[in-house]
């Protein structure tokens, strides 16, 4: 399986209980040939290590704004400029706040700014944190951009409510990189 060689997906993963399923979803590009490079927030790395991430996407996963040029990972306008698919998963309400209202005070934002390809973006929150009106007023401002969105799905969430907010099945979101890139 080739579907995806040579196409270059940035990965942003965020603060969220769902981190780890980056790791499932970065093997699955993988397998399917992309070039994957992992890119971390603070708060995502309280849930995943980059190690995982990191030997599944087989280079340095970029998280630190302030390492560019010290480490072996890229920097930010690099990664922007090298970019076929900005996917973000899991996105977390906070880092969604950011993307729509142009905030970069880290290396996914700063990514998500210089960057003027695709974007497909795969939040997870509870699920009055998806529903509270300033989500869905930031979601729609990014939908307005263009932007693609695999909404949350309903079930059982990890902090214990029943709702709408686990993120989408990995492979509903490898499918809709296949649409995008495939
Ligand atoms: C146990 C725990 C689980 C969390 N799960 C989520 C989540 O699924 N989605 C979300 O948007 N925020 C979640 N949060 C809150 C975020 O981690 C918090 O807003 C953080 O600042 C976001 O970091 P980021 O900007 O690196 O994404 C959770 C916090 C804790 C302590």
């Amino acid at each position: 399986m080739s579907q995806l060689e040579g196409r270059r997906i940035t990965l942003g993963v965020t603060g969220s209980i769902a981190a780890y399923k980056a790791a499932d979803l970065t093997s699955q590009l993988i397998k399917l040939g992309a070039e994957v490079q992992v890119v971390m927030t603070r708060g995502a790395a309280q849930f995943i290590t980059p190690m995982t991430l990191q030997v599944l996407s087989r280079r340095p996963v970029a998280s630190d704004l302030w390492a560019e040029g010290q480490g072996t990972a890229p920097g930010h306008i690099e990664v922007a400029d090298t970019t076929d698919l900005l996917l973000v998963a899991p996105l977390s309400a906070n880092v969604l706040a950011e993307f729509a209202h142009g905030l970069a005070p880290d290396f996914l934002t700063s990514v998500y700014l210089a960057y003027r390809g695709p974007v497909l973006l795969c939040p997870a929150m509870n699920g009055k944190m998806w529903s509270h009106p300033a989500t869905r007023a930031n979601l729609e401002s990014l939908r307005g951009r263009g932007h693609a969105v695999v909404e949350p799905a309903e079930g059982m969430l990890a902090c214990g409510y029943e709702g709408v907010g686990k993120l989408a099945p990995v492979e509903e979101i490898v499918a809709r990189v296949l649409a995008i890139l495939g």
